[in-house]
C-alpha cells in the first residue's frame, strides 16, 4: 500500500510555524542565561531547578536508542505514552471530519482522547479469543479513517495480539497504525520497534509507567519514523517533559538489570497467583495474560469487588466493560500483596 504522510497530516499542522523556545534557539555552551525569563538566583529547595528543561529529551534519546536499533531521531518522548495518543490526534486528525478505529474491549484513552478532540470513533470488536477481526477492520476503513489503535499486550484482557495481524494491518492501511505496547516487558511476545524501518506507517508507543515503575514521573515514549517524530516535535508543548523526570529516567536507565529482575519476579508472582485464583470455585475464567495483570471472569464481580474493598483491597472491576461481564482486572502485586489478597478471598469462598 503506498503510503504518503503528507496526505494525513492536518492542514492547520502542515502550515504552523512551531513555538520556537529560547532553550531550542539556543543549545550552545554559555555562562550567561538571560533569554528565557527564568529566575537566575535559583529555587527554594536542595537543588536548582530553575532552568528549563531540554525541549528535546536529547540525552535520553541517546541512551535509549543505543539499547534498541534505532535512531534518537526516531523517538518522541512525552508526558506519558497518554500525551503520545493525544498528539497523534491533534497531528492527523481533523475535529468533526476524520475518523479512527479502536478495538474493544482496550486501553479507554484512545476513545477518550478522540471525544476530547471531536473524532468519530468506530469500535470494532476484538473476537471472542480476544484476537483481531482483520476483515472487519479492513471493511470499515474509509477514505477519513486516519488512525488504527491497537494495544499489545492489551489492556484490559492481558492477551498479545498476533504479530502476523497487525503487520497485515500495517501493510494495508494508508492510515497510521499505532502499537501501544505499555506492557511488553512482560510479554513473551517480542516488541515491534524493529518493523519501523520497514513500516512507514507504524507507531509503537511505550512507557516508563509500567515494567520501569515510574508511573509518578509520567514519561512515555512514541517510535516511528523521523517524519513523524518530526510531528510530533512540531505540535509537543516546548517543555513537555520535567527536568526532574528526565534527570530520574537517565538514572533509571543505567539500572536496567535491576528492572529485568522485577520483570521476572512479577511474571513469576504472575504465574503464582493464577494458579492460586483458579482454585476459587467463583472464578469461571482466568484470560491468557502476556501484562502485569490477568483478567478473570467470576460468577458475581460486583460482590467481590465491593468485598474486597471492605478488605482494603482495591482492583479494577470491569464487570460493565463489554465483552467482560464478570471480570475483574488485578494487577500482580508483591508476593506479600498477593497473599493477602489470596487471604481476603479464602475468607469469602467460605
Ligand atoms: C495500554 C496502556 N497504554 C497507555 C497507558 C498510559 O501510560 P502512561 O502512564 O505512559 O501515560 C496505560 C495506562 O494504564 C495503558 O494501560
Amino acid at each position: 500500500m503506498n503510503f504518503d504522510l503528507e496526505k494525513l497530516v492536518r492542514e492547520n499542522v502542515k502550515r504552523l510555524t512551531p513555538y520556537s523556545s529560547a532553550r531550542k534557539e539556543f543549545s550552545g555552551a554559555a555562562q550567561i542565561f538571560l533569554d528565557a525569563n527564568e529566575n537566575s538566583f535559583g529555587s527554594p529547595l536542595e537543588q536548582n531547578y530553575n532552568r528549563y528543561p531540554d525541549p528535546l529529551q536529547t540525552e535520553i534519546k541517546e541512551k535509549i536508542a543505543r539499547r534498541n536499533t534505532i535512531k534518537p531521531t526516531e523517538i518522541f518522548v512525552g508526558n506519558g505514552s497518554d500525551e503520545a495518543i493525544d498528539l497523534l490526534f491533534r497531528i492527523f486528525c481533523e475535529p468533526d471530519v476524520d475518523e479512527v478505529i479502536i478495538t474493544p474491549p482496550t486501553y479507554g484513552m484512545y476513545k477518550v482522547s478522540a471525544d476530547i478532540n471531536a473524532i468519530r470513533v468506530k469500535e470494532i470488536y476484538l473476537r471472542t479469543d480476544f484476537q483481531l477481526n482483520i476483515q472487519e477492520i479492513r471493511e470499515n476503513v474509509s477514505e477519513r479513517t486516519k488512525l488504527v489503535f491497537l494495544c499489545s499486550p492489551n489492556n484490559p484482557t492481558g492477551n498479545s495480539l498476533r504479530r502476523e495481524a497487525i503487520l497485515k494491518i500495517t501493510e494495508s492501511f494508508r492510515g497510521i497504525v499505532v502499537v501501544d505496547e505499555a506492557y511488553i516487558h512482560f510479554s513473551r511476545e517480542k516488541s515491534l520497534i524493529d518493523e519501523i524501518k520497514k513500516c512507514p506507517n507504524l507507531v509503537v508507543l511505550q512507557t516508563f509507567s509500567k515494567a520501569w515503575g515510574l508511573a509518578g514521573l509520567r514519561v512515555g515514549l512514541a517510535f516511528a519514523n523521523e517524519e513523524i517524530i518530526k510531528l510530533f516535535n512540531k505540535v509537543k508543548p516546548p517543555y513537555n517533559v520535567s527536568q526532574i523526570a528526565q534527570e530520574a529516567v537517565l538514572r533509571a536507565l543505567e539500572n536496567e538489570s535491576e528492572v529485568e529482575k522485577t520483570i521476572a519476579e512479577i511474571v513469576a508472582e504472575r504465574e503464582k497467583l493464577i494458579e492460586k485464583l483458579n482454585a476459587f470455585e467463583f472464578v469461571t475464567k482466568i484470560h491468557p495474560t502476556d501484562a502485569n495483570f490477568v483478567l478473570l471472569k467470576t460468577i458475581d464481580a460486583e460482590k467481590i469487588y465491593k468485598f474486597l474493598l471492605d478488605e482494603k483491597i482495591v482492583v479494577r472491576n470491569r464487570n460493565n466493560v463489554e465483552m467482560c461481564a464478570g471480570c475483574l482486572r488485578i494487577t500482580i502485586g508483591t508476593p506479600d500483596e498477593n497473599e493477602m489478597l489470596i487471604s481476603s478471598l479464602k475468607k469469602l469462598a467460605v
